[in-house]
């Protein structure tokens, strides 16, 4: 499943993690690549534990807390620390799938990452290229999203970057591992819960809407790995 989550962060938000960014010294994106990753890609990003990650990474992590869709879609576990890079000067990622399990540099936290996040942090029309290509068995998907709007797609999925040939392209990214391993799995209870949201606005105090809700839980319970 791919999902938009829109204005997970505010116009101040973003301007104010534009102008921290804009400020800070970047590092060659190698640096937390794997192997096969490290060859096709070709960015820049915040080094891991940098003071002005550490402070708009918690912006971002409370902005999605407040965020049903968030919680609904990615029925998070762990959340990485969220990372920044930026794309310039024909700047790109090729083709690669995300490493499985991850260890925060500074703190050795251990995630496996189920869900992949690009948080947008440049309005579309201020660069060109820079569009995040995540394929699946339906094809390939194209997303190019407003300032602020998060897309969380698949870990498993193979994806890029393509080349940034106008402007700079500004983002931050991270990982979530769920509560449900399997995009399937996620994908259908989110698909329920949002239908038992639809219902309850439909039919306020539907008995249906009950015995709908206590089938989440029940697959939930049943799914669910803390
Ligand atoms: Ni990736």
């Amino acid at each position: 499943m791919l999902i938009t989550i829109p204005d997970v962060l505010s116009a101040e938000e973003i301007a104010h993690a534009r102008s921290a960014l804009d400020a800070a010294e970047w590092i060659d994106g190698k640096v937390t690549a794997g192997y096969q990753a490290q060859a096709v890609k070709e960015n820049l990003q915040l080094p891991e534990g940098h003071p002005v990650a550490v402070k708009l990474g918690e912006m971002v992590l409370s902005a999605l807390a407040r965020s049903p869709l968030f919680m609904s879609a990615a029925l998070p576990l762990k959340v990485f620390p969220p990372m920044f890079n930026r794309y310039t000067g024909g700047g790109h990622f090729g083709t690669h799938v995300d490493t499985a399990i991850r260890a925060f540099a500074t703190t050795g936290q251990r995630i496996r990452t189920d869900v992949s996040a690009t948080l947008f942090l440049t309005a579309p029309e201020n660069y060109d290229g820079g569009e995040l290509l995540v394929e699946d068995t339906y094809g390939t998907h194209s997303v190019k999203l407003p300032a602020g709007h998060i897309v969380l797609y698949p870990a498993t999925s193979l994806h890029r970057v393509t080349p940034v040939t106008r402007g700079a392209r500004v983002s931050s990214f991270f990982w979530i591992q769920s509560m449900i391993r399997a995009d399937q799995d996620r994908t259908l209870l989110y698909d329920l819960d949002g239908a038992i949201q639809r219902l309850a606005k439909d039919l306020p105090g539907s008995q249906t809407g009950v015995q709908l809700t206590g089938v989440y839980h029940n697959l939930l319970r049943r799914w669910a790995e803390m």
